[in-house]
């Protein structure tokens, strides 16, 4: 059936304008003013309304087993939940065990995904290296749509990748067209600093920031950083929370190198306090990484994301309900990492953003859906609105409001990290594929609907950085050759 999005402003990365959409066979047919209805057309009254590409949330962990146990949020529930808030596809991450092959992990992933409501795409983390590796990385680019692998410099014992596994990664991924994320945190400082604090009899959740302060994140970034630069890779750095890696980002982007970072609504707005709460269990809950970071940091993420310097928002969405936190009752290094988000994020970003000034309206569709569609090289299938692409779309009320609780949210998880806060600016319809899978409170998500999104290597990105490259490719100087 073909769907009518009448009346309303259509808002995209670039500009603003009156202009009804017209979604049929699960794209954009038209885009205009006077549009056509084919009959038994469905139409979505979007008067006085925003419409906007659908979000796009590039960081997500939908049931990741991890730490002992499984994120409470499935691919269904997850991706339900999402078109509650207006986002449309997830970028979820593939992540192997150490000597696990990365294409039993990625099949094992797609498997599990089946079920998504909406699109979904994987990064595929490389946590281990060997020959293998080396061969699977082709596989996954050339065959199977992936065009970024993931570095955990975190997580000691586990997942954690050394400077070893990143250079040989990194030049992998440079051969291979494809962009290296990390997240970066220094593992050994963590593991140090956390066995310090145990000894020091500091157990509770208050000890998670205490293990890892902002430098450990700053150093691990600018290593990454430098790292990507020498082998002539480009980055993206997941989940910035502080100054210190938004100044290594800042400083390499200032120096031409491509670097690209991504911001968590967590991070922009909640502050470490939190782990001071006298509740076990509501301190627990904001246990993820890096940790919610003292106030002051907050300002210098906000001014990331309006100078450009950070370019994607993100939730890191990785849901664990109080048993699961309970692990970690008489030690919080063992307190499952991870929080949820990916309902509210739009609409955080939008109260916070647009409502308070810092961002356009404009500016606010880049960094919730085109930039990430750009970087990942989806554009403009996805992130866009025009004819042609994916009709993944949000209806926007800039007037309406509501309370965030995790009494009424769609997420599978007991907490809510936004609890009690009130937003002006919420998603009224969510589109998906041309299907109206959210109407004014009410979802209609399909169990199996969402399709697993193809990323194809050598992002336009890649002809810049190729041709920086070439242009300093070491050379020999030629000499006679000796009597
Ligand atoms: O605490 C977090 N962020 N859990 C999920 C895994 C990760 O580090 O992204
Ligand atoms: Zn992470
Ligand atoms: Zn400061
Ligand atoms: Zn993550």
């Amino acid at each position: 059936m073909a769907t009518l999005i009448r009346g309303g402003t259509v808002v995209t990365a670039e500009h603003s304008f009156r202009a009804d959409v017209l979604c049929a066979d699960g794209r954009i047919q038209a885009v205009g003013g006077k549009i056509d209805m084919p009959a038994g057309t469905q139409v979505v009254d979007a008067g006085g309304q925003l419409v906007m590409p659908g979000g796009i949330d590039p960081h997500t962990h939908m049931e990741l087993p991890f730490m002992g146990t499984t994120a409470s949020e499935d691919f269904y529930s997850g991706t339900a939940a999402a078109f509650a808030g207006g986002t449309t596809m997830i970028i979820d991450f593939v992540i192997p065990d150490p000597q696990e092959p990365l294409m039993a992990a990625y099949k094992k992933w797609r498997g599990w995904a089946e079920k998504a409501a909406g699109d979904y795409s994987f990064h595929v983390a490389v946590t281990w290296w060997d020959e293998s590796v080396h061969r699977d990385m082709g596989t996954l680019t050339r065959e199977h749509g992936v065009n970024s692998f993931k570095h955990f410099m975190a997580y000691k014992g586990a997942i954690m990748a050394e400077d070893e596994v990143l250079v040989n990664s990194f030049s992998r991924a440079r051969e291979l067209g494809a962009i290296c994320t990390v997240h970066a945190e220094n593992g050994e400082l963590v593991f140090h600093l956390q066995q310090q604090l145990l000894k020091a009899g500091i157990t509770g959740p208050e000890g998670h920031p205490l293990s890892r302060p902002p430098e450990v994140e700053g150093e691990a970034a600018n290593r990454a950083i430098r790292i990507a630069e020498v082998l002539g890779v480009p980055l993206y750095v997941v989940h910035n929370s502080c100054r210190q890696s938004l100044e290594a980002i800042t400083r390499a982007r200032n120096e031409g190198q491509r670097v690209f970072g991504e911001v968590l609504a967590g991070h922009l707005l909640i502050d470490d306090s939190v782990y001071r709460n006298p509740d076990w269990n509501t301190a627990a809950a904001y246990v993820m990484s890096p940790p919610f970071r003292a106030k002051e940091h907050q300002k210098h993420l906000w001014r990331g994301l309006q100078s450009g310097n950070l370019q994607t928002t993100a939730t890191d969405h990785c849901c664990f309900c109080a048993p699961q936190k309970a692990a970690g009752r008489t030690d919080f290094t063992k307190i499952p990492n991870g929080t949820g988000g990916v309902e509210d994020r739009m609409a955080v970003l939008w109260h916070h953003g647009v409502g308070k000034g810092r961002l356009t309206p404009n500016e606010f569709v880049r960094v919730t859906s085109t930039n990430a569609a750009q970087i990942f090289n989806i554009y403009p299938r996805k992130g866009s609105v025009s004819v042609g692409a994916d009709a993944d779309l949000v209806v926007w009320d800039p007037a309406a409001s509501r309370t965030i609780s995790a009494k009424t949210h769609h997420q599978q998880i007991d907490f809510n990290i936004f609890e009690g806060m009130t937003v002006q600016g919420i998603a009224t319809h969510t589109i998906s594929q041309g299907n109206v899978v959210w109407a004014d409170g009410q979802l209609n998500a399909v169990r199996g609907a969402g399709r697993y999104i193809d990323r194809p290597t050598f992002a336009p990105y890649y002809d810049a950085i190729r041709r920086q490259a070439d242009a300093r490719r070491p050379r020999a100087v030629p000499r006679a050759a000796a009597e």
